[in-house]
């Protein structure tokens, strides 16, 4: 037996959703403690949304149980549940004035007039909207609507917020802002928060902890940084961020460190033991862009000795901050390197051109070894 104390605030076991002969979310089990925030991650038509309006209550759970702050949910209605949700398109009313919008929900709870008040308005100075509160939706920007609606969903005190895509509809800037303003308003007020995405930038800068999902499943389950620097599969791995996938077979295992022979031969890579592998097993070694070092072949000293390569820059991207190469090795494998753009150059010059000769290299330690 548990002990209330350690029960997660929501508890999934089991949890399938059928329409017709179509599976959309597929066996889940989930514990999601208080305080987090959640991020469900997967691209389009994995699942996410059905998964989270079954934790709201819109949709039933073809089978399986869901447990919030531990009552079981079947048959519980929407508005009956610990839990609100904010809407993909905030659903505003247009025709009311930003408190009105915030104020509805308390207003047909029966919330008497001061109170609704009190809450309202600190409600708005929280999101920092109180100088617009006899404003329109119209009359504002994007992100302020988004604001409204995160304020009407938070102003009756769920135990958990749902939000379905709630920064999808601001362009980059103002959605990487509104990601810390997020962050700081969940910290605030301690609300747990589910949060879906398919973008997988902005579950690194929310989560306390992301699931991955595809088909239904989720395909695993951690922290930012151990979705990025230990992901469980082929998929997972190419899925966040970018690496360099190097299809081979292990010809040595030694105490440390595993042999890979890449596809084609002739390219013999050592990498760290992560999982438990046999010679002759079918591998994938996964590489960051970031985690190669890269020099010119003039400048010998600036590489390290393992996993050592030659090649030539094929392409070349300046994103300002950084640079991507595209690395082609004797071997005819490109590799994919970013480069960090440290001393600035007026010139236009970098360190780094096109058709220059490079040598790359990167640590056993810096590769990761996938079997799934
Ligand atoms: N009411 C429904 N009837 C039939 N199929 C649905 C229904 N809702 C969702 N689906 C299907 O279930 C899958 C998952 O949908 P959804 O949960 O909305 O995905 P996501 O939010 O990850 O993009 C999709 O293939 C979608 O077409
Ligand atoms: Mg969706």
């Amino acid at each position: 037996m548990s002990t209330p104390a350690t029960e997660p605030l929501i508890r999934v076991r089991g949890v399938s959703k059928h329409f017709g002969s179509f599976t959309a979310v597929d066996n889940i089990d989930l514990d999601i403690e208080s305080g987090e925030l959640f991020v469900l991650l997967g691209g389009s038509g994995c699942g996410k949304t059905t998964l989270l309006r079954m934790l709201a209550g819109f949709e039933s759970a073809s089978s399986g149980s869901i447990t919030i702050d531990g009552a079981d949910m079947a048959g519980v209605e929407p508005y009956a549940r610990p839990v609100n949700m904010m809407f993909q398109s905030y659903a505003l009313f247009p025709h009311m004035t930003v408190e009105n919008n915030v104020a509805y929900g308390l207003k047909r709870d029966g919330v008497a007039r001061a109170e609704r008040r009190q809450r309202v308005d600190e409600m708005l100075a929280m999101v920092e909207l109180d100088s617009f509160a006899k404003r329109k939706p119209h009359q504002l920007s994007g992100g302020q609507r988004q604001r409204v609606a995160l304020a009407r969903a938070l102003v009756k005190r769920p135990k958990v917020l749902l939000l379905d895509e709630p920064l999808g509809a601001l362009d980059k800037r103002l959605r990487e802002q509104t990601q810390f303003e997020l962050m700081q308003l969940q910290d605030k007020l301690g609300t747990t928060f589910v949060v879906v995405t398919h973008d997988q930038e902005e579950a690194m800068t929310l989560a306390t902890r992301i699931a991955v999902m595809d088909e239904g499943r989720f395909v695993q389950v951690g922290s930012p940084a151990e979705i990025y620097e230990t992901p469980c599969s082929r998929f997972v791995a190419s899925f966040i961020g970018s690496a360099n996938m190097i299809e081979g077979s292990v010809i040595e295992v030694n105490g440390e460190t595993v042999v890979v022979e890449g596809e084609g031969g002739n390219n013999r890579f050592e990498v760290n033991h992560s999982e438990p592998v046999s010679v002759g097993d079918s591998v994938c070694l996964a590489i960051r862009p970031e985690k190669i070092d890269i020099a010119l072949v003039t400048d010998q000293a600036a590489t390290g000795s393992q996993n050592r390569l030659s090649g030539t820059i094929k392409e070349l991207a300046y994103l300002g901050g950084t640079s991507i190469l595209r690395v082609e090795t004797e071997g005819g494998r490109v590799f994919e390197v970013t480069s960090p753009n440290r001393l600035r150059s007026v010139s236009g010059k970098h360190v780094f051109d096109w058709d220059d000769a490079v040598t790359m290299s990167f640590p056993a330690s810096n590769a990761i070894l996938l079997t799934s």
